[in-house]
């Protein structure tokens, strides 16, 4: 039996951002997918790890506890059967691409030969994106209630971040 890492950190992100989204964008979905995925599977590709893939079924079960967060968006993990990155930041305009590259700048804190972290840092976003056997993910976005601020969510399947285990 593994035992999961409870990766628990809060991204304080004092600068307020009022990015507009381009309208003339033809598909907002499609668009807020590749932007999840391409930063993570940029740094897999570094590590010539597969890539992974969006997975419809991970998407609904992020979206369904995004949607869950919209009243508080507070910074806390779903408990459920996948991996889990989760970001907040105030303001009205963070977009998935700054989420997946927050969670992939981790990289220069963590240090693969010892598999550990430096010291009061948190690695647990990137080695979670870098899990080898992890395949497929799915995340959303949401915009919370009364300018509280975005919440986003990726889930991963097969999890990662087993005590002990180096993610490649
Ligand atoms: C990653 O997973 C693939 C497929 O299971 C495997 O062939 C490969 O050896 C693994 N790589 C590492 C570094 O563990």
């Amino acid at each position: 039996m593994h035992t999961r890492y409870a990766i628990i950190s809060i991204y304080i992100l004092l600068i307020s951002s009022t990015h507009a989204v381009n309208p003339r964008q033809p598909d907002p979905h499609l668009k807020t997918a590749n932007q999840f995925l391409a930063p993570q599977n940029a740094a897999r590709a570094s590590l010539r790890l597969r890539p992974l893939a969006w997975d419809a079924r991970l998407e609904r079960y992020a979206q369904s506890y995004a949607n869950q967060r919209r009243y508080d968006c507070d910074l806390k993990h779903s408990n459920g059967p996948y991996g889990e990155n989760i970001f907040w930041g105030s303001g009205s305009g963070w977009t998935p691409a700054q989420a997946a590259a927050a969670w992939v700048s981790e990289r220069k804190w963590y240090s693969y030969w010892s598999n550990s972290c430096a010291e009061d840092q948190e690695c647990g976003h990137y080695t979670q994106i870098v899990w080898n056997n992890t395949e497929r993910m799915g995340c959303a976005r949401v915009g919370c209630f009364r300018g509280r601020g975005v919440f986003m969510t990726c889930n991963y399947d097969p999890p990662g971040n087993f005590i002990g285990e180096k993610p490649y």
